[in-house]
Formats: structure tokens, sequence, C-alpha cells
């Protein structure tokens, strides 16, 4: 369920204020009553007409999108870089990122044209578990990495107790390969939380959003999340 003045905003009718004044102006009806009450909430399946015309209300959709490193998790870009939409040539519907991947981060980002999906996702009070893979400079012994699991300082607050798992460790190279597993979603959280252990991320990779991964899906490629896909996100999320 959304505010009756964002469905109209989303729906292209006028911007979020215009649509504010057109409801107070008893313009605007919900399934064949007058509604004046802007904390309104309406969802897909109820009819909206807006001086007598029914706006058109997209479906929603739902995609688990593989982004390539050197890509922005935005819409648009005012400096013209490539943004995660515009491997969505062929889908209509006004799609957003599900929270961001920093410009050189790879893997899973859910794109969805739902912000009520989106905010129970990204929500701090019940975050979906994420799960990232680091290169990270250094060759940790675990218990260096217990911090992790009391938490760590990042900004000046600490972090939630987090999952780790050393993958394998290139003492030639002096580099090591590390899963970590979150459900905050603070600025550049992962680099900042590898960088307060002492060992910097050369490379980062999200593998996983609660249980979706990426199987069968390579850089740069998308596919539709089923039914089932997205309740099971929501059950998830939810649970924490
Ligand atoms: N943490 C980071 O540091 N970067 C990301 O892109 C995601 C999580």
């Amino acid at each position: 369920m959304e505010r009756l003045q964002k469905v109209m905003a989303h729906a292209g009718v006028a911007s979020r204020r215009k649509s504010e004044s057109m409801i107070l102006e008893g313009r605007v009806s919900v399934n064949g009553k007058k509604v004046t009450e802007l904390g309104y909430k309406v969802g897909g399946n109820d009819s909206v007409e807006v001086d007598g015309i029914p706006i058109y209300q997209e479906q929603p959709v739902y995609f688990v999108f593989y982004k390539p490193r050197g890509v922005i998790s935005a819409v648009s870009d005012d400096k013209d870089r490539k943004v995660v939409t515009d491997y969505f040539p062929r889908v209509s519907e006004r799609i957003f990122p599900v929270g961001r991947l920093d410009y050189d981060t790879s893997g899973l980002l859910i794109m969805t044209n739902d912000g009520e999906f989106a905010n129970i996702l990204t929500h701090p009070k019940h975050e979906i578990e994420k799960t990232y893979v680091a290169k990270v400079k250094g060759t940790p012994r675990p218990e260096d990495l217990r911090a992790f699991k009391r938490g760590v300082v990042i900004d000046g607050r600490k972090t939630a107790p987090a999952k780790y798992k050393i993958l394998s460790t290139d003492r030639i190279k002096g580099t090591s390969i590390i899963e970590l597993i979150i459900h905050e979603g603070r600025n550049h959280q992962v680099k900042k939380m590898f960088e307060a252990v002492g060992l910097p991320v050369m490379k980062l990779k999200r593998e996983k959003v609660g249980s979706l991964n990426l199987l069968g899906l390579v850089s740069g490629q998308y596919r539709e999340l089923s039914k089932k896909e997205v309740s099971q996100l929501l059950v998830e999320a939810k649970e924490k």
C-alpha cells in the first residue's frame, strides 16, 4: 500500500505536492469514492480516478540483476555514467534498485517498481541478510576477524554482529578471499568493516540477498523473480 499522492506522482499525474493539492480540492476518488485525506493508502487493486479519469497504475515487477563493476546504482546520472537501468531497455515499468552497491562493487541487486517492497527490504528494523565476498589485502587468521562477531566501530558506531568465513588465502600475493554476512546497510559498510580490522578491500561482490543468489546469471544479466521468490524475500526480511 502506498500513499495516494505518491501513487498519483508515480503514475505521472503531477508532482507529489501538486497531487496533494488535487486530493484536497476533492478531484480524486478511490473505488468510486471521493478521498480528501492526504494519508490515504491505496494498493495495486484499487482504482484511482482524477477528475473522473482512471490513472494508469503499473503492476509491480521484480528482478534480480547481476550488477557489473563500473555501474552506478541509480536510475540516472548527471555525469552520464552507466546506470543500472541501462541494462533494462525492454522493461517499461519505472524500476529502481533496492538499496545500492558501490560503483566498483559487483553482484546481486534487486530491481523493482514496488516502493513498499523496497522499504521492507531495506528498513533498518528488519534488514535482510546480505552475503558479500571480498578480496582483501592481507592474510588474516580466523581469530584476527573475531571482532566482526562482536561488531566493529565504523563512523563512530558499532556494527551489528556479522558472520564470516575465510574462503582462501594466497600467501605469495598476500591476499585473501573472505565471505562476510551482514544485515545492516550502512554506507560502504563492508569496505569500512574490513578497513577497521586492517584489511583493505581490493574487490567486492554481493553474492546473496537473503536466500536469493546469482545462479544462472552472468555479469550484466537479469531475470524476473517468481511470486514465490518475492514472498520468500518478504518472509526473510520480516523474520529479522
Ligand atoms: N558495502 C560496501 O562497502 N560496498 C557495497 O557496495 C556494499 C556494501
